[in-house]
């Protein structure tokens, strides 16, 4: 009797001690593992399916089922059709600018914004809206002037940036198909574009086929901010412990093909504000891999163009674009 009290006693000390062993060990994979973890969201967010059979060129409706992400399409104020109008188009440079950057836009036009609007090459800004009367009006008179301005029906807001990425990478695939490179920038940005041009030109076409590349931040020891920042994610909104690896939104660059396939996934994934990991999770759900082997060539670290003769972009502009235009022209 004694004996089997003290058994009974033992056995469950031993469950105990099983299921905290376990409880730390799958703690211990998953900090270590979190990164390989997060790829699960290829199959978890938030529709548990993967996207990729989108790549065969039929619709999911057959699978029954439903888009949970339609809302967030707007119209157009100013609509540069024109440049979707030849034939050939190699790449598409579309700057992603708030309305109250005139300058920078101005410094981009008269640098590298001229080889990037030359020939078989396009540039347009791609703007939201506001509600400052004098500002559109300036905004009015770019248009007219330059005719390289988009402009959305939504808010020009921080916080709407991802609205803008699916407006844009919508308005790409629907008005200018033929691009074989499209290429979305950040209007702080300095671009030295015959590099940009020979990367491009240097790809293997099995590398051209999906692409989606520019600075890779690699989801490892990345994870959501929640705190009182600007940047910070709600678990509301984004409800994963990591990110996965995505193309930084400074430069992120993508074949015609990727495009589409974007916007055929971007009503099955549930968006969140911080515009660049949303495509890098549309990328996962997707199955389209990173193209890292070219990061030495995308700059963050404030180098100026001109100090390396292989970078395609630096942080550094574009006020220092003018030097850059003189290197490049
Ligand atoms: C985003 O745009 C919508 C539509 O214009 C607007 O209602 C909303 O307030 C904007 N969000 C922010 C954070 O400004
Ligand atoms: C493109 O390839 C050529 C020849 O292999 C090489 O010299 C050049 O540095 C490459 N340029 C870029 C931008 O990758
Ligand atoms: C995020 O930060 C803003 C201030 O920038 C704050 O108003 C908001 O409550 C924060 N959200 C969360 C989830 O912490």
């Amino acid at each position: 009797m004694k004996f089997r009290i003290e058994d009974k006693l033992l056995s469950v000390y031993h469950v105990h001690l099983v299921l905290i062993s376990l409880i730390v060990c799958i703690s211990v994979m998953y900090y270590f593992n979190g990164p390989s973890w997060c790829e699960g969201l290829k199959y978890l967010y938030p529709i548990p399916i993967t996207l990729e059979s989108l790549h065969s060129g039929k619709g999911l409706d057959l699978m029954d089922l439903k888009p949970i992400n339609t809302e967030n399409v707007y119209g157009t104020k100013h609509n540069p059709l024109h440049v979707c109008s030849t034939k050939r188009l190699d790449i598409l440079c579309v700057v992603k600018s708030s309305p109250q950057n005139i300058g920078r836009r101005l410094a981009i036009r008269e640098s590298w914004g001229k080889l990037a609007s030359k020939g078989t090459n396009k540039l347009i800004f791609s703007l939201g809206d506001t509600k400052l009367i004098t500002l559109q009006n300036i905004i009015e008179n770019e248009a007219e002037r330059f005719s390289d301005i988009l402009q959305f029906n939504f808010q020009d807001a921080y916080r709407n940036l991802t609205v803008k990425l699916i407006n844009n990478v919508r308005w790409t695939s629907m008005f200018c198909s033929q691009a074989k490179f499209v290429a979305f920038i950040d209007d702080d940005i300095a671009i030295n574009f015959r590099n940009l041009q020979n990367f491009l030109r240097n790809l293997s076409s099995s590398d051209t086929d999906l692409l989606y590349t520019g600075y890779v931040v690699y989801g490892h020891g990345i994870s959501p901010s929640r705190d009182e920042s600007k940047h910070n994610l709600s678990w509301d909104e984004y409800k994963y412990p990591c990110f996965p690896s995505y193309v930084s939104g400074a430069i992120t660059i993508t074949s015609g093909r990727t495009l589409k396939l974007f916007d055929a996934a971007i009503p099955y994934v549930k968006p969140f504000f911080v515009d660049d990991v949303y495509l890098g999770v549309v990328a996962l759900k997707l199955g389209i891999t990173l193209s890292p082997h070219n990061n030495h060539m995308f700059d963050h670290d404030g180098s100026r163009l001109h100090e390396y003769s292989n970078l395609i972009s630096s942080n550094q502009g574009p006020t220092f674009s003018w030097e850059v235009y003189e290197l490049t022209r």
